[in-house]
């Protein structure tokens, strides 16, 4: 980390030359606008800096000075027994400073406000509902990402909202606590209403995990850090350009929680993040320069014991929950490293040699004590758990550069066909050298094995995500309980959202049994236009 940093604040102040004084790394490959003239950026960036080889970086140092915002929590109201919020999805313009110029503001999408939205949160065993708005200029939708619902409530490409209109899903919540996170989902444009920053967080608690001894002031001591990156044009706009970039665009300006640059006071020994990937393309690995810390929970929930790691690995979609500790006084750093993406073709290219800080911690000179995570697994995993034993259907996903099994998204197609009650397999394999974030709706899986391996310790716990290092085949173990449907299907795709966008997605049914559903047209399929 320590060569990393520079007085260079932007990329602009590279590309004016400001670079060239520099000691800095920051270059332009991962960007990859073209693949050959990033190498050719590298190796002038490279010689004007002086720095070594290999620890080229596509983004930006930046000073940690701004406060981390910490996304409201929303309002809800019990209605007749139904914990009611409200949402809004909305134009604004918000200030990246120190990204861009001060006093810029930069047009973005938000929930309730310009830019992200607010935290929902509800209780295991609680019906919820949601009154979405759209007060944008095109259609958009709102996904429960990880969130086990009917599909009618799911908010992918079928249950679009026109400008103007409004849409209340409603369901019980019935799964483990967990961070799940909402996104717009709209037939071939989630990339871009994700990007100009639809998104937020939707925290599930339960018994088990409250009595897990973690640290749960929200924004205190439990903090939500949303990471992502964006590219801002020379007027500090976002830029929505397709760059061409295999993986989609990598943003030289990385945030948490929108902003750049972020601190975030610490007055506990123990804070736990809830680190959500919400980047449209780039894979990260999160860790401290000077510590390890505890994983606590993935995608669907706590895992079965904290796992003590150095680094965590996150594609676009997935989530963790760690648990850092902290002495007095100290400051720390969350970093993204140099990330493993497998056999992938030019990881550079793919974001894999970029290293950069993320989040500072600064502690307090006196620390309020914190107990040690600790919980009883079976508080947790009864009633939840999948047996691999219990497996009656096996299903095969081949993903290639933007399709799955040969076929690119129809809305109007169903893949497959699930009956409610089965335990099934699904194999999943990218057969081609790209990064590749598989996501199933409704489902929280296990990952049985990697290539026939176990798989390694932070993949144990509950998914609704996983990254597909290429060339490799992923067996993952869902069980279909409820909420049949044999006309509105359920999503699986690509997470990195210009390929899902580009058509790496498909869809399943879940019936009853004996049902004679069969893959083919769905009847009255919505969906947007693609242009
Ligand atoms: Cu996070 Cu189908 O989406
Ligand atoms: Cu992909």
């Amino acid at each position: 980390m320590t060569a990393r940093r520079c007085g260079c604040t932007t990329r602009r102040d590279v590309a004016r030359g400001h670079g060239a004084s520099c000691t800095h790394n920051v270059g332009a490959g991962a960007r990859n606008r073209a693949v050959v003239a990033g190498v050719a950026t590298v190796v002038l960036l490279t010689a004007a800096c002086g720095a070594l080889p290999g620890s080229v970086t596509s983004v930006d140092a930046v000073t940690f000075d701004q406060e981390l915002a910490i996304p409201p929590l929303a309002e809800s109201e019990v209605v007749d027994g139904v914990r009611t919020f409200s949402l809004t999805a909305q134009e604004g313009t918000t200030s990246f400073a120190p990204a861009t110029e001060p006093g810029t503001q930069t047009e973005t999408w938000g929930f309730d406000g310009a830019h992200l939205g607010p935290t929902l949160r509800a209780e295991r065993g609680e019906r919820v509902a949601v009154d979405v708005a759209n007060d944008l200029d095109e259609a958009t939708s709102v996904h429960w990402h990880g969130m086990h619902l009917p599909p009618a409530m799911d908010g992918g490409p079928h249950q679009e909202i026109e400008p103007g209109g409004t849409w209340r899903p409603t369901w019980e919540v019935d799964q483990p606590a967990a961070t799940l996170w909402y996104h717009p989902h709209p037939h071939g444009e989630t990339e871009e209403h994700v990007y100009r920053g639809l998104a937020g967080m939707f925290i599930l608690d339960d018994d088990a995990t409250r009595a897990a001894d973690l640290p749960s002031g929200y924004g205190v001591d439990d903090v939500p850090v949303i990471v992502q990156d964006k590219v801002f044009d020379d007027a500090g706009q976002l830029d929505l350009t397709d760059d061409g970039g295999e993986p989609g665009t990598l943003g030289g300006v990385v945030m948490a929680n929108g902003t750049v640059g972020a601190y975030h006071e610490v007055t506990t020994e123990r804070v736990r993040l809830r680190l959500l990937n919400g980047s449209t393309a780039r894979t990260y690995t999160f860790g401290f320069p000077d510590r390890s810390f505890d994983l606590v929970a993935s995608d669907g929930g706590l895992l079965e014991a904290p796992l003590e790691l150095d680094q965590v690995r996150l594609a676009p979609g997935e989530r963790a929950e760690i648990v850092v500790t902290m002495a007095a006084g100290e400051t720390t750093r969350l970093a993204s490293t140099e990330t493993d993406l497998g056999s992938v073709a030019v990881p550079f290219a793919m974001g894999g040699d970029d290293a950069f800080d993320v989040l500072e911690l600064r502690a307090a000179d006196e620390l309020t004590p914190s107990p040690e995570p600790a919980w009883e697994p079976s508080q947790h995993a009864d009633g939840d758990a999948l047996d691999a034993a219990d497996a009656t259907v096996t299903r095969t996903f081949e993903l290639d550069e933007r399709r799955i099994n040969g076929e690119r998204m129809d809305p109007g197609r169903i893949d497959e066909v699930a009956t409610v009650g089965d335990t099934e397999i699904w194999e999943v394999r990218s057969t081609v050298p790209m990064p590749h974030s598989f996501h199933v709706h409704d489902v929280q899986f296990r990952v049985l094995s990697i290539d026939g391996g176990p798989p390694p310790e932070e993949l144990a716990g509950r998914k609704d995500t996983v990254y597909l290092e290429p060339r490799r085949t992923y067996r993952l173990l869902m069980r279909f309980e409820d909420y049949t449907d044999g006309t509105v299907p359920y999503m699986y795709h690509c997470h990195m959202l210009r390929h899902e966008d580009e058509g790496m997605m498909g869809q399943f049914v879940v019936v009853e049994p004996g049902s004679d559903a069969t893959p083919g047209p769905l009847q009255g399929a919505a969906g947007h236009a693609t242009h």
